[in-house]
């Protein structure tokens, strides 16, 4: 009889690309009508594990906010707040930090691969981060977490914790689960074997929801494929436009199938183009509304001063048991 509750967040800097929305927030949007209790956080505390100016992350926060509205988060549906404006969160990432074990971080891929190919050693937030996601999730006594398949050894973590902590001090969190959202990865246009990224210093090779329709366009036709001109769906051997196929796919609802049927008859060098103005499609009402939205301040910084006080008014008192469960 535990209550259901969904929660996920996504970091402010960096604007939402075309693999956020269709590996994470288009199932946030449904998830909404699907669970009766859903929080999404805007984490602010994230985004300082690299290092950040004051003043851009500050416009983030808002950006993001009219991004993830535009995109059909709705207040009246779920709780959007901004992470740092409620203190448990780094409250409990402390009680949780106490009980995980250096090496144990230290082995995440996620630390390993943002540490093993940069300039900097990481600092200690980027390597206990998954530690403050794990109080994020916690925090609510979440049951349900969407993620992309980035985050699967993360959610392992917090399920560790949970347990962890209930053996400890007696059963309290439910282990929450993962809603793996059925768009596993969309690839970089530029390189099919890694992901669209937000961080990728190839600038054609994310689409970025608010690029004009020509920034888009150039991405595709500048959008690695191979010396097959036909459009097929093989994934393991053509890379490139399978993407492009599944990109298609996900935006008009349509299926694989469906698509690669529509598209016989046309050459891969076509076919990007068809494939740019889906996504133009898909993404103008929201560009559109974006720019609305973000014209508005006043009223962005008061969705996200009401949400906050919605996620506190649910964060307080889990706290207040955590503390007296570990002795304070
Ligand atoms: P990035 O890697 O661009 O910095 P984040 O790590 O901020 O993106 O991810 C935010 C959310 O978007 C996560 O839920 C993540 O799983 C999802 N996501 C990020 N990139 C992709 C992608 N290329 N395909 C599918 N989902 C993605
Ligand atoms: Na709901």
């Amino acid at each position: 009889d535990v209550m259901e509750r969904v929660f996920s967040g996504i970091q402010p800097t960096g604007i939402l690309h075309l693999g956020n929305y269709l590996g994470a927030i288009e199932s946030w949007v449904r998830l909404q009508d699907e669970y009766s209790s859903v929080l999404y956080s805007i984490v602010d505390l994230h985004s300082i594990t690299a290092p950040q100016d004051p003043a851009l992350l500050q416009q983030s926060i808002l950006d993001m906010t009219a991004t993830l509205l535009a995109c059909g988060i709705n207040p009246e549906k779920s709780i959007l707040f901004q992470q740092s404006q409620v203190s448990e969160h780094t409250q409990l990432s402390w009680i949780l930090t106490c009980m995980v074990r250096l090496p144990r971080l230290q082995h995440l891929h996620q630390w390993k691969a943002k540490t093993a190919n940069q300039k900097h050693d990481g600092t200690m937030g980027l390597l206990t981060y998954p530690v403050l996601q794990a109080a994020d999730i916690l925090l609510y006594k979440s049951t349900h977490v969407p993620v992309g398949e980035d985050q699967v050894q993360h959610m392992e973590l917090v399920q560790d914790l949970a347990q962890g902590f209930n053996k400890k001090y007696g059963e309290f969190f439910p282990v929450p689960k993962s809603i793996l959202t059925p768009m596993k990865k969309v690839k970089s246009l530029r390189d099919p074997s890694a992901k669209m990224s937000k961080s990728d210093p190839d600038k054609l090779a994310t689409v970025r929801i608010t690029d004009s329709p020509e920034e888009i366009v150039q991405k595709f036709r500048k959008a690695v494929t191979d010396f097959t001109s036909e459009v097929t769906y093989d994934p393991a051997s053509r890379g490139g436009v399978s993407n492009m196929v599944a990109i298609h796919a996900a935006v008009t609802g349509l299926t694989v199938e469906e698509v690669i049927h529509q598209s016989a008859g046309l050459d891969t060098a076509r076919y990007k183009l068809v494939v740019a103005d889906a996504v133009i499609e898909k993404f103008a009402p929201i560009k559109s509304e974006i720019e609305k939205l973000k014209m508005d301040k006043d009223h962005l910084e008061k969705v996200l001063q009401v949400g906050s006080a919605k996620a506190k008014a649910l964060a307080y008192p889990v706290y207040q048991e955590v503390k007296k469960l570990v002795g304070f």
